[in-house]
């Protein structure tokens, strides 16, 4: 390995246009506004009304690529982490890749549920190792309404649509105002824990057959109180491991951006590290859970909002199905 250094120099996120409320719910199944936000802490999600994966991930790539001021053709590899991609082959990346206008480049899926971004980092790491000439762009991106059963209101209420990206690059560009190093990552999974949290219809263990109506589990089917504990226990794991390896502790990091699930899962974290609110980055009530991409769009909206200046240290967490989850420090 030739130096270990992967720059973070722009980053983006779409969300689309249209809204849906938990008071929109109200009228679709047994629920309420006030069941949701205590449980959740979630107001309002963004639904998708026939954009696909690599739509609302185009949106997402172009921003983060004039941040970091490049073209397309400057990309050296396209990642897209989703498990909702427009179709099983060609991949989204390959589809993104060709909105994009880029051909003959790297391009491939990953799929770690919501952990999907931070997967996506350590791969975005180890191919600028190899070359300070790379250029990756890691997209996650997730049409969550599409494998979600909006009759079911312990899953239909906490998802939403959307996207974030960012690009990372072997060497340092000139002139950058605000330009992140990824410094560490670590990954964790357990397959053990799979079925409490699973999308099996369609896949090969669960074929659908010409003609044959879908049924529950080609929907989201999760044990959200098991779930819940471990997503608390495993985030709080995996970032203590990240810090101590590197020597830090908490309170050395400027912005925490966690997962957005759930405003108390988010605040159990929060709690066990004995974080100061004000170090939290924490949108969940404007977007519901969007797997892959809540990481990338609160890092774009935190990035875009200010909240993060040279200088800071930043670090991301996430957890989802497989299960899966890990832990990335940026340092500005
Ligand atoms: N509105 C009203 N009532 C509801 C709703 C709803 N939308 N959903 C469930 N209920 C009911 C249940 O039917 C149950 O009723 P019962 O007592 O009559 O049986 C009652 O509310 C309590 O249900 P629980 O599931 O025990 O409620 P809980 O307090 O655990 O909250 C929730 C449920 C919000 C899903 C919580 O467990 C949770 O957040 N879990 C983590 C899920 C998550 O965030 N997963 C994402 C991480 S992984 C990934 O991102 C893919």
């Amino acid at each position: 390995m030739k130096q270990n250094n992967s720059f973070l120099t722009g980053c983006g996120f779409h969300l689309p246009e249209k809204v849906m409320t938990n008071h929109d719910f109200e009228s679709l199944v047994d629920t309420s506004d006030e069941w949701i936000t205590t449980r959740t802490g979630i107001k309002q999600r963004h639904i998708s009304t026939g954009q696909a994966c690599s739509d609302l991930g185009y949106q997402a790539a172009v921003q983060a690529l004039h941040e970091a001021g490049l073209t397309p053709q400057q990309l050296t590899h396209v990642l897209m982490t989703t498990f909702t991609p427009d179709t099983h082959i060609p991949n989204a990346a390959c589809v993104l890749l060709e909105k994009l206008g880029q051909r003959n480049i790297a391009a491939m899926d990953i799929n770690t549920a919501c952990t999907g971004f931070i997967y996506g980092l350590e791969v975005a790491r180890g191919l600028c190792a190899l070359s300070e000439d790379a250029n990756v762009l890691v997209v996650a991106s997730e049409v969550l309404t599409s494998r979600v059963n909006i009759k079911d209101r312990s899953t239909s209420v906490l998802f939403g649509d959307g996207a974030g990206a960012a690009v990372l690059s072997g060497s340092r560009p000139p002139g950058h105002e605000l330009c992140g190093n990824l410094t560490d990552v670590c990954l964790k999974a357990d397959g053990s824990l799979g079925e409490l949290l699973t999308v099996k219809g369609g896949g090969s263990a669960y074929p659908l057959r010409l003609g044959q109506m879908v049924s529950e589990n080609f929907f989201i089917q999760m044990e959200g109180r098991e779930v819940f504990k471990h997503a608390v226990r495993s985030m709080f794991n995996v970032s203590m491991e990240i810090l101590e390896r590197n020597n830090l502790r908490p309170e050395d990091v400027n912005l925490v951006i966690p997962h957005q699930a759930n405003i108390r899962i988010i605040d159990a974290l929060a709690k066990k590290m004995n974080l100061d609110p004000d170090n939290l980055f924490v949108n969940v009530q404007k977007y519901g859970n969007t797997s892959a991409a809540s990481v990338p769009i609160a890092l774009g909206e935190a990035i875009q909002l200010k909240r993060i200046k040279a200088g800071d240290l930043v670090l991301m967490v996430a957890f989802g199905g497989g299960f899966t989850w890990g832990s990335a420090l940026v340092q500005y």
